[in-house]
Order: structure tokens, then C-alpha cells, then sequence
């Protein structure tokens, strides 16, 4: 990143009075260098690069972190060639540079941060849901990890003086749960207009992972006029999960997550926007003690998140929200309930 052009644009930011009027940098993105394609390695023709594709690896980055062992294995090519493979990416890929600690503090002061409008689950999260984050939800089924992003959905509306963003939401629904009439009881339990509130939010149902990786592509397309704020994919992890089953898969799938992510990580970064994913748990039957429950996607997606929310359910309906990892709060957890109206103390 470091080696790229210092290019400067600038965001709106209306509650904050210290930011106001203030230009404030964005850190440039990928687009704005030609990227290098496997193709570009010396020694990679079409076939070896048809290889490398099948076997998920489809950037420089992915290549140049592999052992030759590892390559050469799973995408079936010799070992000397796996090596000089990975030799080349490393020169040419996009490694990525080092930022000044200042420079950072000044990216940190353009986050934002949306308010669930439950007092306990902000303060668990030091004052709401960041932007430039992303935010994995995760629990058991029915323990409200939809509620979390129909709740967040309508609060991202919410003018900013309210807590809100002002924003539009990208809805990706894997599951077919997503419900406009759900978006319509909680808006009116903000006071707000449902349909206005409806218009802000884009849902695409995706059919399969492959659909779900190429609609963060269409969120860049459509996203030009519009304040996008929030990305919500709903559920991350289940079309990934029915498709690549068995140990034979895991490195396939794997791959592909840790791309979907990166892609996602990326329209956080570009529009200064929260993304929220939601995660099953699967049972770890060998569990001494604790929680027998973990979330699935592995350690790609706990290294992705910024923010882990675990959901159970307690007795008389409420809720109980773990904080399970943050880069600077304590992990700790809250009670709220959910209502006819939406999410409440
Ligand atoms: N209108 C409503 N009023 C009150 N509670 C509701 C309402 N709609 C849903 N709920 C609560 O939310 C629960 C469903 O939660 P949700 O769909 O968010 O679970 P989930 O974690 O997404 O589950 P899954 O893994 O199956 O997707 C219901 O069991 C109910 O308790
Ligand atoms: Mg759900």
C-alpha cells in the first residue's frame, strides 16, 4: 500500500465537529493500480494458470505465502516449478507496506460508530458497531443473529445525530430470511418511515458461494451515488459450508472464504462502512468444559473479524451477547431481549 500514489479524497462526516470541513485520507485502494495477474509470473501459461485457479489460487498474494511443498500438492505441479512460482510472486505481489503509527491514528479518527439503540450491547462494544470493521455475529440457530442484522439494517438509516449513518445497507441473503415486514415493524419502533427505510436497504438473495462472492462485486458497480454505510451477508458461511464438505474440501473452501472476506474487508475500507456476517456454530463433541458450541469458518474467519458477538438465548426470552475478541475492548457479555419493535434493554 505504501508504494501506491498518495491519492486523497475526502468523506462527509456531519456529527463529528473536530473532522468537520476537514479533508480526511482514505487509504487508496486497490483499484487504483493495474493489478498483476498469475498470468504475469514468468513461467505461467494458460494451463499452469488454469491449475493454480482450480486449486483457489487466483492472486500473487496467495501464492507467495505457500510452501513449495503445499503448492505443489494442491495444485499438482512439480516441486521446482511450485518454487519458482512462488519465488516470482513474492517479488510482485502486493505485500503490502508499513504505516506510520500517526498516520493510522488519523485513518481511526474517521471511524464511526452505529448504535444497535441497546444501551447494553453498545456499551459491550465500546459505544456501538464500527465502521471499517468487520463484525462476525455468531450462535445457534434461532438465537438471533437475523434479528442483529434487520435491527442494524434500519438503525444504519437513522439520521447521524440519532446514532444512525444516515447510510443505505447492502443485504446479501443466503438463507431466504430476510423480511421486509420484520424491517417495517422495527422501523416503526424507531418512529421512522418503513418504506423510506425500505428503499435504503438492497437485498440480493445469493443462490450458491460462487453468487454470493460476485454479488461484493456488484455492490461495487451499484454503489457509485449512493451512502453506502453497511454490508450485511446473512449468513456468511452456509453456502460455503453445504458445498465443500469433507477434509478433501477444507483447503478449497478455505481459499475461497479467505478471498470472499478480503473482498468484503475491502468495501468496509473504500466507503468507511461496517460490515456485519453472521456464522453458524458446530458442536465439538471432544469439549472437556465450556461452551461445546464453535463457530464454523475456521481460522480464516476468526482472523478476519474485528469483532466476534457470540448469541445464545436465556430464559424468558432474553438474550445474552458475548464480546469474544476485539482488538482493544475486554471481552465481557450483555442481556437485551427481542421485541415485536426490535431489539431492546
Ligand atoms: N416479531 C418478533 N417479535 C419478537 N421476537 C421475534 C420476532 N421475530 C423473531 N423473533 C425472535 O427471533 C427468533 C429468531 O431469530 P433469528 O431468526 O434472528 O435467529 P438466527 O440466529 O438468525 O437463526 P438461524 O441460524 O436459523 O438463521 C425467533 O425465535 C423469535 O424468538
Ligand atoms: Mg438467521
Amino acid at each position: 500500500m505504501a508504494t501506491k500514489s498518495k491519492k486523497k479524497a475526502t468523506i462527509e462526516i456531519e456529527n463529528n465537529e473536530d473532522l468537520q470541513d476537514q479533508p480526511l485520507p482514505v487509504m487508496p485502494t486497490e483499484d487504483e493500480a493495474p493489478e498483476v495477474q498469475i498470468e504475469d509470473l514468468p513461467g505461467v501459461g494458460p494451463a499452469t494458470a488454469e491449475k493454480l485457479r482450480e486449486a483457489g489460487f487466483d492472486d500473487l498474494l496467495a501464492l507467495a505465502v505457500m510452501s513449495a511443498g503445499d503448492l505443489a500438492d494442491q495444485a499438482e505441479l512439480g516441486e521446482a516449478v511450485a518454487t519458482k512460482i512462488i519465488g516470482a510472486a513474492k517479488k510482485m505481489a502486493n505485500i503490502g507496506g508499513f504505516v506510520s503509527g500517526d498516520a493510522l491514528l488519523e485513518r481511526r479518527r474517521e471511524v464511526l460508530k452505529l448504535t444497535s439503540k441497546v444501551q447494553s450491547i453498545d456499551d459491550l462494544l465500546g459505544g456501538g458497531f464500527e465502521t471499517q470493521a468487520l463484525v462476525e455475529v455468531y450462535g445457534a440457530f434461532g438465537s438471533g443473529k437475523t434479528q442483529i442484522g434487520h435491527q442494524l439494517a434500519v438503525n444504519c438509516t437513522l439520521p447521524m445525530d440519532e446514532g444512525g449513518f444516515d447510510g443505505d445497507v447492502f443485504y446479501i441473503d443466503t438463507e431466504d430470511t430476510f423480511r421486509p415486514e420484520r424491517i417495517t415493524q422495527m422501523a416503526r419502533g424507531h418512529g421512522l418511515d418503513p418504506d423510506a427505510v425500505l428503499a435504503r436497504i438492497h437485498v440480493a438473495r445469493a443462490y450458491n458461494s460462487d453468487h454470493q462472492m460476485l454479488l461484493v462485486d456488484e455492490i461495487k458497480r451499484m454503489s457509485k451515488g449512493l451512502n453506502v454505510k453497511m454490508i450485511i451477508v446473512d449468513s456468511l458461511t452456509s453456502h460455503f459450508r453445504a458445498e465443500y464438505i469433507g477434509r478433501g474440501m477444507l483447503a478449497n473452501r478455505q481459499q475461497k472464504l479467505n478471498r470472499h472476506l478480503k473482498d468484503l474487508k475491502q468495501l468496509a475500507d473504500i466507503n468507511n462502512a461496517l460490515v456485519l456476517v453472521t456464522n453458524q456454530v458446530h458442536s465439538k463433541p471432544d469439549a472437556m468444559w465450556g461452551d461445546p458450541t464453535k463457530p464454523i469458518g475456521g481460522h480464516v474467519l476468526a482472523h478476519a473479524s474485528t469483532f466476534r458477538l457470540y448469541l445464545r438465548k436465556a430464559k424468558a426470552g432474553r438474550r445474552i451477547a458475548r464480546l469474544v475478541d476485539s482488538p482493544n475492548l475486554p471481552d465481557g457479555e450483555c442481556v437485551y431481549q427481542v421485541t415485536q419493535e426490535g431489539l431492546r434493554d
